[in-house]
């Protein structure tokens, strides 16, 4: 049994992640826990006894906090593009100083993996399948900050403090804290509330993709696994065109193709497809990626189950446009 911290622990990914991780390990989740969790009370979640947390801002770590914790997982920052934008200067506070300072503490405090949760957004926009060592064309301040932080923080790696940084793919399914501003995630409850999905542009746009339940399990083997050296990996379970991912959506929530909309006078130009080289060295054959079918009927099931809407709650410009203006 380890004991791992997860700094933003709080949030879509992580509330996921410590409740996987709880099956085995002690977790302690550091976040200022901006956003409310479905399961209100931490005794119905399993093994809550080995769950505790730190009501922190990141800024105000300090090297008490990581007391006895071997492992590391920083899920911290500000979320998504357009939020990054709200407040450029907070999100370069938050995303690269206060999470490289985070990162400098867990060294010094002997922790022994890092895990950085970084995004595939920091590629920009290309028309070829972009893979780890391709060219870095980041656009928002979200991309910036986040390109920054993970080469700071992957220099500090040695033997003794092994470094990960994780570029994800956009997530979706069902997490104890929703977001509904990832674009699988949007058009399940659109269907649900609307009957129709809106596409910007054609939709012949291409994304990546991986589910939150995909992505823990990349974190199990990488906890799992001592052996694993420090490595910069893409990850992502598929690509694919916009307009298909509506399709499949329709045909398994048995809604018709005709209720997709293309917003033609919107011209969507990002397009990006993501393949990787260290996903298939070191995890590639040790895992099975989740259903699709399986992911969208079980977000769909809970979605209606909680009543989950569009809201300050889920989207995350809604909360943080109040507080950062
Ligand atoms: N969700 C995606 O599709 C996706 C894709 C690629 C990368 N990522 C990255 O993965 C990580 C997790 O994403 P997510 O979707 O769970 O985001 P999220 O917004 O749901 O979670 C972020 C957490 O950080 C906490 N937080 C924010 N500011 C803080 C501060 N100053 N001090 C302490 N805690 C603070 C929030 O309370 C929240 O719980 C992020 O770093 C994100 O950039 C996410």
């Amino acid at each position: 049994m380890k004991t791992i911290l997860i700094s933003g622990g709080g949030g879509y990914l992580g509330t996921q992640l410590s409740q996987f991780l709880l099956k085995k390990h002690k977790v302690i989740i550091f976040d200022k826990f901006y956003f409310p969790w479905i399961l209100k009370n931490k005794k119905k979640i399993k093994n809550h006894n080995n769950l505790s947390f730190i009501k922190k801002n990141i800024s105000r770590a300090k090297l008490n906090d990581f007391k006895d914790v071997d492992i590391v997982c920083d899920l911290n920052g500000i979320s998504n593009d357009p939020s990054s934008e709200l407040n450029p200067k907070h999100t370069w506070k938050l995303n690269f100083n206060d999470r490289v300072n985070f990162a400098k503490l867990s060294k010094k405090a002997k922790i022994k993996r890092y895990i950085f949760n970084s995004t595939c957004s920091v590629y920009g926009f290309s028309n070829k399948k972009v893979f780890e060592s391709g060219a870095k064309r980041p656009i928002s301040t979200y991309a910036k900050a986040n390109l920054k932080a993970e080469s700071f923080i992957y220099k500090m790696r040695d033997k003794n403090f092994k470094v990960n940084s994780l570029r994800n793919s956009t997530l979706f399914g069902f997490s104890n804290s929703m977001r509904l501003d990832l674009v699988i995630n949007i058009f399940v409850l659109n269907i649900l509330k609307k009957k129709e999905i809106t596409i910007d542009g054609d939709g012949n746009q291409y994304r990546p993709f991986i589910s939150v339940n995909d992505v823990c399990k990349i974190y199990d083997l990488l906890i799992e696994n001592d052996k694993l050296p420090s490595f910069i990996s893409n990850i992502v379970s598929f690509n694919s065109k916009i307009k298909d991912i509506a399709f499949k959506i329709c045909k398994i929530l048995k809604s018709s193709k005709k209720n997709i909309i293309f917003k033609k006078s919107f011209s969507d130009k990002r397009n990006y497809n993501v393949g990787s080289k260290n996903f298939k060295k070191f995890f590639g054959r040790k895992l099975k990626f989740s259903k699709f079918e399986f992911e969208i009927k079980n977000l769909s099931k809970n979605l209606k189950k909680y009543k989950i809407n569009f809201d300050k709650n889920t989207i995350r410009m809604k909360f943080y446009k109040d507080i950062l203006n």
